[in-house]
């Protein structure tokens, strides 16, 4: 079964709209001659129309890295799935940061990927264990609980993507083993064809994220169960995620 890997660049809260657009003009052309893989990039919000001007009529996409679930309304400050539909391709829902920082539950994770689906959005939806859950051996029940809360079948056959993302492993410089993390995407995809049968179980791409460098990608890469990566740190450095995606390429592109 061939799934075309994926690799997604999380600038989380990171650049003015003059430094998104120094930075995606320093890699888009590279990035776009890179085949076999879908390039997405996840600016702010507030650098997305003019990021999807730039990368207009290149095979290099878009995403947003949060979204509400209410199509428009009163809700200051929110902004709705049908207004990323028009600027992006994808959005990531249920990072740890927002799960940690803003409170955000399965309820309404659930809510913002059935929200972002129905108008064509494709979901990057997060699971992952913090480092006290893992240490306890609850990994796999934790991310079940979470799996169960979003991976719809509907959403799967639209294309929605998980990431894999260990929170102890975001932002510290110290990711997961490929081994480890091939075991847990391994785990995330048997669920889902527990849940969904085997022929969603096997198209549906799942990601790893947590410190992923342009010295690791390859290990992670020549793993049977993982798709790809949602790159944080590294994806705001042009030259070494113009490396992490050749790399990917590379080991898996179609
Ligand atoms: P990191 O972030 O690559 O900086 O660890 C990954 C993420 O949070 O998506």
């Amino acid at each position: 079964m061939s799934r075309t890997p994926l690799i997604a660049g999380n600038w989380k809260m990171n650049t003015k709209v003059e430094e998104a657009v120094t930075l995606i003009k320093s890699m888009q052309s590279s990035l776009h001659k890179i085949q076999g893989v879908e390039k997405v990039l996840c600016p702010p919000f507030v650098s997305l129309a003019v990021a999807r001007a730039i990368v207009k009529g290149s095979s290099v996409k878009l995403g947003a890295q949060n979204v509400f679930y209410e199509e428009k309304g009163a809700y200051t400050g929110e902004i709705s799935p049908l207004m990323l539909a028009d600027l992006c391709d994808y959005v990531i829902i249920g990072h740890s940061e927002r799960r940690q920082y803003f409170g955000e539950t399965d309820e309404i994770i659930k809510k913002k990927v059935k929200a972002a689906v129905a108008v064509g959005l494709k979901p990057i939806f997060c699971v992952g264990e913090t480092l006290e859950e893992n240490e306890a051996d609850q990994t796999r029940e934790v991310i079940g609980r979470q799996l169960m809360a979003a991976s719809d079948r509907l959403y799967l056959i639209s294309g929605m993507v998980i990431a894999y993302e260990p929170i102890w492993a975001i932002g510290t410089g110290k990711s997961a083993t490929a081994d480890d993390a091939n075991r847990t995407i391994g785990f995330i995809r048997q669920f889902i064809s527990r849940l969904h049968g085997n022929g969603i179980a096997n198209t549906a791409r799942i990601l790893y994220g947590g410190s992923v460098s342009a010295t690791n990608i390859a290990d992670f890469m020549r793993k049977p169960e993982i798709d790809g990566a949602l790159v944080g740190g590294a994806s705001l450095r042009a030259d070494e995620f113009v490396s992490i995606v050749k790399q990917a390429s590379e080991i898996k592109g179609l």
